[in-house]
């Protein structure tokens, strides 16, 4: 079968699984429409001013919330830059060094704005990070204050792309924060619409701004997945925009976040991708099965790839994890088409992502709490529209594998079978 006829085939049938799943009561509930493969005349395109071509693939690096929340210093921030080389996850992609919130100190007379004492001199901890080769993520908020209670952009949006520009950062991260009380509450308290207009227009105003500056700065949304943000997310110049609430170390809110992701694949391509928020790996009491999943996972949804663990104290399994190239190649990979739920059955739900030249990765994920060997899981390759037997590469294992139909699967609970299969010769 030639590479198109196996892409061909698997897409026809996903849209097929509509008209099976429509006439079948108890699969209705889900939202079918949802499964079409995004026709190309809606997908939207890299945004018309792109100075940014490092955001064709979905950005990789590293972001000190999900560790150190309001503790970080201009110290963790250098670490991080220095074990993202050291421990091999530069060469493997991770680029930006982002700073979260919490390092905003007092604006002067003039509305400039300064670092706090946490962070005394920013522009000498970005020429740090560039000296490492690596790039520099900032933070804030288009609402009076951040998320943690400090100073936003509000009023400041050029003076504070201005600002970054001459400190030399590469990405921002806009966190709706205090803009919904400040604003979008007090001038349109009855007004949803209202609101949500004036929400759009606070990231389009940030948007010029930062392309009234020369340099190319990734721009981050982030509120939360409001009003449909995958949506206009393109239309306001956002490389990427977080498509739910905050993330946390456990399973339940990796799970719930990665069944939200079902049915957003259309809208993100090169330049502008959903973003599940940023990554748990070795953070918590995750096991090593579940931050396998989470990391396959983001990667079958082109997330982008912030890791937010403490680098300095990473052990090894989690650093092979996050440093898996078949599984970041997945996440990177030029077609830019995320994965898409083509079946659950009981605990068990299968992905799968097209892949360019015609490749095709797979994710079968246990997300039940046992499996035991007295129920396997039978794959069912029709349901994807494919025929067995089919060579591929468990990218865990390292090894080849075959798929057949109805062959049987046994994971251990919360963990995943991925398996790049290449374009049929
Ligand atoms: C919000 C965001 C988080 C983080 C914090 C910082 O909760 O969703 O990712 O940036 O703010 O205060």
């Amino acid at each position: 079968m030639r590479h198109s006829a196996v892409l061909s085939v698997a897409v026809l049938t996903l849209s097929s699984l509509t008209a099976v799943a429509q006439s079948t009561p108890n699969t209705a509930k889900k939202p079918l429409q949802r499964y079409a493969p995004p026709p190309a005349a809606q997908t939207p395109p890299i945004h018309p001013n792109d100075k940014n071509p490092s955001s064709g693939t979905p950005p990789m690096g590293w972001n000190s919330w999900n560790f150190f929340a309001q503790r970080v210093t201009d110290q963790d921030i250098r670490n991080a830059a220095d074990q993202l080389v050291a421990s091999g996850m530069k060469d493997a992609g991770y680029i930006y060094v982002n700073i979260d919130d919490t390092w905003e100190g007092e604006r002067d007379a003039n509305g400039v704005l300064s670092s706090n004492s946490k962070f005394p001199d920013m522009k000498a901890l970005a020429d740090y990070v560039h000296s490492k080769g690596l790039k520099l993520g900032i933070y804030s908020s288009p609402g009076p204050k951040t998320c943690a209670g400090f100073e936003g952009s509000l009023d400041h949006e050029v003076q504070d792309a201005e600002l970054y520009t001459s400190w030399g950062v590469d990405y921002l991260k806009y966190d709706l924060c205090s803009f919904r009380e400040s604003v979008m509450a007090t001038h349109a308290p009855d007004d949803k619409a209202a609101q949500m207009r004036m929400m759009i227009a606070a990231y389009e105003k940030m948007n010029k701004a930062l392309k009234s500056t020369d340099r190319p700065i990734v721009y981050s949304l982030c509120q939360y997945g409001w009003d449909a943000v995958w949506e206009w997310g393109p239309n306001v110049g956002a490389n990427l925009w977080r498509t739910t609430g905050d993330i946390q170390p456990n399973w339940q809110s990796i799970y719930s976040i990665l069944n939200e992701q079902a049915g957003l694949a259309r809208y993100a391509g090169p330049g502008h991708w959903n973003d599940p928020d940023m990554l748990e790996v070795g953070n918590g009491r995750l096991t090593l099965a579940e931050n396998r999943t989470h990391f396959s996972m983001w990667a079958m949804l082109a997330a982008p790839l912030l890791a937010g663990n403490d680098l300095l104290n990473m052990t090894p399994e989690v650093r092979s994890i996050l440093t898996n190239r078949d599984v970041i190649a997945i996440d990177q990979d030029r077609l830019g088409r995320e994965a898409m739920r083509a079946y659950s059955e009981g605990e068990v739900d299968v992905w799968a992502r097209h892949l360019s030249g015609g490749a095709l990765a797979v994710a079968v994920v246990n997300a039940g709490s046992d499996r035991y060997s007295t129920h396997p899981f039978y794959l069912s390759l029709a349901k994807l529209g494919l025929h067995g037997p089919l060579k591929g590469k468990d990218l865990w294992t390292g090894k080849e594998t075959t798929l057949t139909d109805h062959m049987t699967l046994e994971l251990a609970s919360h963990d995943i079978l991925l398996v790049r299969i290449p374009a049929a010769k």
